[in-house]
């Protein structure tokens, strides 16, 4: 269990607020790029960290993230037009670029200089992997955008959604950190591979993992350990990153072993985050019947499936097709189980045992985080130098390995070779 004041400090995203502080050291996913894609399109409203904002693409294609209300009188620039290189609000005219300048108030003398005394709340964007990233802390402190292989590729290769849950970031981040729910909340009882999902009979073989967490430059590395049969042993290593990733070893896709599954929950604010689900293939882009998510999320980004209507569970499939009653995808399964804590779970009031091991050590390295922040220390994984941005120990494995074997000498002895992110089952 969490006393009260950390299970506070560790779901409370405002700027003033110790985790709200730490969240602003990192760039963070802010919207799709397909959100905004052509230059000159509708601005789209984002909410991130407990901040109303507004998104848009200028005419050269540049990104701005604005503070949604005017600086005039508040009016909503969603509403503006978004025209000649700037967003212009539709109440008095006032324009702003993409850096939050003031180009214009046409309902002012000619003569005004208002507009350079005014500078309109405005974040820095970076586009990769199909996400515009933010980054919303003080412009001096700006750090190097991440290097992880994925952002790298062509577009084509990547399949990227995302989701509003309805409960804290944290709640969404710890379904990540917790291998034993493989075997329940995902199990099928028809012997289907999910698609999307890992291989259910390995997950069966064994429902009490043992774990391990291990604290690393960028996170925590996981290890969980199912034991198959006497000989074999199911490894899955998959990696916390902060601030609020986790690296995955589905098997990727419909089992493909190239490329891995990044889940990061954002939070929109204390009570709500979004889930981005980032697919990859590192060599050939992404089929049509890989693609898992479109026929679950609406196009307002809330699930289909979704608290209100209690994930249209079907009791009788419950009983016929898997633990749920829910359908295959996972991303449905996850939502359930975090969202029906409530928005904020009081962790005051858990009961945790051997099985939370590796969540227990996630929030002990965020409480850290947090603190050094507080202590006017730098983080960790804040990517300053091309040194600090070669990240391909940032492991992701699912194999099997003998029983002998030691699965941490296992893992040391693969990213030894140059196939650092391999998945192998
Ligand atoms: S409120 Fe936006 S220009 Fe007046
Ligand atoms: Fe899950």
């Amino acid at each position: 269990m969490l006393p009260r004041e950390e299970n506070d400090l560790l779901t409370q995203v405002a700027a003033e607020k110790p985790l709200g502080q730490l969240m602003r050291h990192y760039w963070i996913p802010a919207l799709l790029s397909d959100e905004i894609p052509e230059p000159d399109c509708p601005p789209v409203r984002v909410r991130l960290l407990g901040e109303d904002l507004v998104a848009f693409r200028d005419t050269k294609g540049c990104i701005g993230l604005l503070a949604e209300h005017c600086a005039h009188r508040g009016t909503s620039l969603f509403f503006g037009r978004n025209e000649e290189c700037g967003l212009r609000c539709i109440y008095h005219g006032w324009k702003y670029d993409t850096e939050g300048r003031v180009l214009e108030t046409p309902a002012e003398p000619a003569d005004s200089t208002l507009k350079d005394k005014v500078r309109h709340t405005a974040y820095p964007c970076k586009e990769a992997a199909g996400i515009v990233w933010s980054y919303l802390g003080p412009k001096d402190k700006t750090p190097l955008v991440p290097n992880y292989e994925w952002m790298r590729l062509p577009r084509e290769n990547l399949y990227v959604t995302k989701s509003i849950q309805e409960c804290s970031w944290l709640q969404g981040l710890e379904g990540e950190c917790d291998s034993s729910h493989l075997s329940f909340l995902h199990k099928n009882f028809t012997g289907e591979r999910a698609r999307g999902g890992g291989d259910g009979v390995l997950y069966a073989a064994d429902s009490a993992p043992r774990l391990e967490g291990i604290e690393m430059d960028y996170g925590l590395r996981m290890l969980s350990c199912r034991r198959i049969d006497a000989k074999t042993v199911y490894l899955r290593v998959s990696s916390i990153v902060l601030p609020c990733h986790g690296f995955i070893p589905t098997g990727g896709l419909k089992g493909n072993p190239e490329g891995y599954t990044i889940h990061s929950h954002v939070p929109i604010d204390d009570t709500h985050s979004m889930r981005y689900n980032i697919h990859f293939r590192r060599t050939r882009s992404i089929e049509d019947d890989e693609r898992q998510h479109e026929d679950e999320i609406g196009a307002d980004f809330r699930k289909l499936r979704n608290l209100a209507n209690n994930y249209l569970q079907d009791r009788e499939r419950q009983n016929r097709e898997n633990f749920t009653g829910m359908g295959a995808i996972f991303l449905v399964h996850d939502s359930c189980a975090t969202e029906s804590m409530g928005p904020i779970y009081d962790r005051s009031q858990e009961h945790l045992g051997v099985s939370d091991m590796t969540v227990i050590a996630v929030r002990r390295f965020l409480l850290r985080a947090i603190r050094a922040v507080q202590n006017g220390q730098e983080p960790p994984h804040v990517i300053r130098t091309d040194a600090q941005n070669d990240l391909r120990h940032v492991a992701c494995i699912a194999t099997k390995i003998p029983a002998e074997v030691d699965p941490q000498r296992y893992v040391t002895e693969q990213l030894k070779k140059e196939k650092y992110w391999e998945t192998n089952l």
